[in-house]
């Protein structure tokens, strides 16, 4: 295996040995199956191609300082996976095959688990597609769930260091009472071009707003946005963003800290009042912002005056990664030991 430059790593695709996959016909799922072959064969009016019948998951994996592989959370990635299969009438992963893919695919690419010291971390792409065929708009009667996992860097170049969003009020990612709620490839199809603009004009991601009113802060490109206001945490609470299963972590740890933790609507306006602002997610761990660029009024709001992460950012940031690297003690059991 050519040498791997684990601290450079880039959130990308990284081929590795082997993945898994499991059918779902005439009702019920059968064996789960490994294979090394990258690529999935099926027939060309699979609903996942033409309707969007598809789901995924995002989690990781981390090496910790005693050598260990500890997995974050997946169970909550099993149960929202499920909620996105019920959400497009997809069949269901039953949590132990959703466990039996993510423990087989990380024993057959152990030698993918980034060392521990390099900031890296395995990453693991949960998908579930509609392989049945349909011409009317049906959900498929067989599915395809697999698992392929890669060592990835964190999702912004920046790594931990602030980044600019723009805030934008002329696409919406999910409609109001649509799929946001939930992890389908539609809501990303809608994110690309307004991602791709924000890049081109200079910012790493976006800030959706509310799609019917276009008043309150939704989600930051493919991550949760959050902001502290003296001793509270604020995040957003809207049917169109997606529950992080990181956000929900940073706000226990927040309480933990001492500090309140409110969920609830976040008016434009409150940008201006926050201390600190940041992205939240598995790819995006925590990414603190320092700039947030109105493209419509111009305005900019500006964060992290010294050019690093705020104080509290910083705390929750090592305070998470102490506990996914093993370094600190895991009072909620959200690591799965492995290795
Ligand atoms: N929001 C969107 C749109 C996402 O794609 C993700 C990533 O999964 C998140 C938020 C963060 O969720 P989590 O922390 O569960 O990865
Ligand atoms: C994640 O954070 O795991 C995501 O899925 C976000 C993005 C890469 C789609």
């Amino acid at each position: 295996m050519e040498t791997i430059e684990w601290g450079s790593l880039p959130f990308g695709y990284f081929k590795t040995d082997y993945n898994v996959r499991c059918y779902y016909r005439d009702g019920k799922w059968g064996e789960l199956e490994i294979t090394s072959s990258e690529y999935v064969t099926m027939h060309m009016a699979a609903t996942c191609l033409h309707y969007g019948q598809e789901a995924f998951e995002g989690m990781k994996a981390f090496r910790g300082k005693d050598g260990k592989i500890r997995i974050f959370r997946w169970e909550e990635n099993a149960k929202r996976i499920n909620r996105s299969a019920d959400g497009i009438m997809m069949a269901k992963v039953p949590d132990e095959l959703f466990e039996q893919a993510v423990m087989t695919v990380l024993k057959m690419n152990l030698k993918f688990v980034p060392p521990y010291g390099t900031g890296a971390s395995l990453y693991f792409r949960p998908l579930l597609i509609g392989t049945g065929p349909q011409v009317g708009v049906k959900p498929a009667t067989e599915y395809m769930f697999m698992v392929f996992v890669g060592p990835v860097g964190p999702y912004f170049k920046e790594g931990f260091k602030p980044v600019c969003v723009q805030l934008l009020r002329d696409f919406d990612r999910a409609a109001p009472q649509g799929t946001g709620h939930i992890k389908v490839g539609g809501n990303y199809a809608a994110s690309l071009y307004p991602a791709a603009r924000a890049k081109e004009e200079g910012c790493s991601t976006v800030l959706f707003l509310d799609a019917k009113e276009k008043k309150y802060i939704d989600e930051a490109g493919p991550a949760n946005f959050f902001g502290i206001k003296g001793n509270t945490y604020v995040t957003p609470e809207s049917h169109t963003i997606l529950p992080s299963i990181t956000n929900k972590s940073l706000q226990v740890l927040a309480k933990e800290m001492g500090m309140n933790v409110e969920v609830r609507r976040v008016p434009v306006e409150e940008l201006a009042e926050f201390d600190e602002v940041g992205a939240c997610g598995t790819a995006a761990i925590i990414s603190p912002i320092k700039k947030i660029h109105d493209r419509e009024t111009g305005k900019m709001y500006e964060y992290c005056a010294n050019g690093s992460a705020g104080p509290i950012s910083t705390k929750l940031y090592n305070k998470l990664r102490a506990i996914q690297y093993g370094e600190e003690p895991d009072p909620h059991g959200w690591c799965t030991i492995v290795e």
